[in-house]
């Protein structure tokens, strides 16, 4: 059985994620998206509310498991017998960072590979903090995050505000 991580803050998931897991499900015959739970960044959304963001947008892939994890990556892909981590890659400012994590990660857990999918064009401007920025000032989101989530995260900014 072949089983892949697909890591990151998602906070929140964007359009962007959701195409990279959306292959990713196509590619494995099973998937476990990881949230980090990262003590020293100050999220806007908490790992349990986007914990149920990612399973509201993934409910119609069957093979898509959402779980958070705190530690080493390959220490939560080994746990669940992956042996491959998928990372989406936006542009060429993406490669330095994701080339440096893959290596780290080969060195310390040789048997699991990283697999980088290009994402898609209209979404490689696409990031969490850029939704965020615009969701602050009331920009249109429309082609950044799903509707449900559109409406989540203005309650969320409004609220803070
Ligand atoms: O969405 P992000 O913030 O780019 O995701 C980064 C993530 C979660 C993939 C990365 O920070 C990570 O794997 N953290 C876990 C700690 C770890 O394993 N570090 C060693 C590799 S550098």
């Amino acid at each position: 059985m072949k089983i892949a991580i697909v890591p990151g803050s998602f906070d929140p998931v964007t359009n962007g994620h959701i195409d990279i897991i959306r292959r990713t499900a196509e590619l494995f015959d099973e998937v476990y998206v990881a949230i980090l739970i990262n003590s020293s960044k100050k999220p806007l959304f908490t790992v349990e509310e986007r914990i149920e963001l990612l399973k509201h947008v993934t409910k119609d892939i069957d093979n898509v498991k959402i779980e958070s994890f705190s530690g080493l990556l390959v220490d939560f892909a080994r746990a669940k017998k992956a042996n491959c981590i998928v990372k989406g890659l936006r542009a060429v400012s993406d490669y330095e960072y994701e080339v440096q994590m893959a290596l780290t990660n080969k060195q310390i857990a040789p048997e699991i590979e990283t697999l980088f999918i290009p994402t898609n064009g209209l979404y490689s401007y696409l990031s969490s903090s850029i939704v965020k920025e615009v969701a602050k000032y009331g920009g249109d989101l429309s082609q950044m995050l799903p509707n449900e989530i559109i409406e989540v995260i203005q309650n969320k900014i409004g609220g803070k505000q």
